[in-house]
């Protein structure tokens, strides 16, 4: 899939702004011009999410009420469209001129990844990252996943409300049982999930490290304090339910679950420098380009914000060979001398998007 053209209305630093795109584009500017909130913006159609800030208030422009992003491109040869307008009334999209009614429809349908600084917490302690990380994967590829794991979670804040404000037993003893079900679901499809993963992953791998690396996934689950058991959720939330109103929350569950990686035996959390997180954040990434194109038959849009930094000259040059053979590569950095592809340009002026003092 490829982009051709976005126009942007109030988003970040932007006030109103329309951009063409070739196949190959290099977005330059200084610190602060909106080179990443441009990725951002394209990066938002795939998961109606910034993939850098949780609150979509935060992408409005400061005093401003809304946000509006649209889009052209091209998918399986054909044009496709879409826009989205966010307010204090909440998310209203249009895909292919044609008004969306669940924002959760249109899911998966525009295929862009995005590679930043951000991909090395992928590769550090807190699970939060990687549970969303194979999350969105799953749910992409996976429509029943995804209706699952959207269901989990809408049951899941009920009853840790009720755990919180107003404990009932009946309703406790429903609320797990309808969890404990719809979990069973997701482990299952996650456990055979991190099989396959481990498997393109490492193959990825190697495209990026020198030298040979083998890494394997294991399922960590809160339920069995480690690796996974057939014993239900159910069971367990029902033996730690006194502890649970002390605390006011579901303790055990899919929503708590990590995945432990090992690369060489040794685990990816214990790994040293900022350089390596990024590589392996990087080769994560690259798996679910991978993945998106098995599953989709067609690769995404590929968004790279500032990847080069912190990664040493020798595997620069090989990064940006390895990415250029993808249909449609979108850079963003502040160095001009890293557009060593020679890729058409734009360049960003901060300043310019600011209305002309009087
Ligand atoms: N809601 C907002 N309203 C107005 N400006 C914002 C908003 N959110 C962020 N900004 C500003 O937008 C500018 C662009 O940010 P962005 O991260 O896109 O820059 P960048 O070109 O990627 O910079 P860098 O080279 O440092 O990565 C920043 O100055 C930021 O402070
Ligand atoms: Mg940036």
């Amino acid at each position: 899939m490829k982009i051709t053209s976005l126009s942007i209305e109030n988003f970040r630093n932007f006030s109103i702004e329309k951009f063409s795109f070739d196949n190959k584009i290099f977005i330059t500017g200084n610190n602060g011009s909106g080179k990443s909130s441009v990725l951002e913006a394209i990066n938002y159609f795939s998961g109606f999410r910034s993939f850098r800030d949780y609150k979509d208030n935060n992408l409005i422009k400061k005093d401003k009420q809304h946000f509006m992003i649209k889009f052209e491109g091209i998918r399986e040869d054909n044009p496709i469209s879409g826009g989205i307008k966010y307010s204090n009334k909440g998310k209203e999209a249009v895909f292919n001129k044609t008004p969306v009614n669940r924002i959760s429809d249109i899911f998966g349908v525009f295929l862009s990844v995005i590679y930043s600084g951000f991909d090395k917490l992928l590769a550090t302690k807190p699970p939060l990252y990687r549970r969303r990380f194979i999350d969105r994967i799953l749910s992409i590829t996976d429509r029943e996943y995804f209706e699952s794991l959207m269901s989990y979670h809408s049951i899941l804040k009920k009853r840790n409300y009720m755990l919180k404000n107003n404990y009932n037993k009946d309703l406790s003893d429903t609320y797990a049982m309808q969890m404990s079900k719809r979990a069973k679901n997701i482990y299952m499809k996650r456990l055979e999930f991190i099989e396959y993963f481990s498997s393109v992953l490492n193959e990825t791998i190697n495209m990026i490290y020198d030298e040979e690396k083998t890494i394997a996934v294991e399922y960590i689950s809160s339920k069995d304090k480690g690796a996974f058991s057939e014993i239900s959720l159910y069971k367990v939330l029902k033996d730690m339910e006194q502890k649970e109103i002390r605390r006011g929350r579901t303790l055990a569950g899919v929503h708590l679950d990590d995945y432990n990686i090992k690369i060489n035996s040794n685990k990816i959390t214990e790994l040293g420098s900022d350089g390596e997180r990024r590589l392996l954040g990087m080769a994560f990434k690259l798996t679910e380009t991978e993945l998106i194109y098995e599953s989709m038959g067609e690769y995404p849009i590929i968004l790279l914000d500032d990847i080069t930094a912190e990664i040493d000259e020798n595997k620069k040059e090989r990064m940006i060979k390895l990415f250029d053979s993808f249909e449609q590569v979108i850079i963003a950095s502040p160095l001009e001398s890293e557009n060593t592809l020679n890729y058409n340009t734009i360049a960003l002026n901060g300043d310019e998007n600011e209305p002309a003092p009087n």
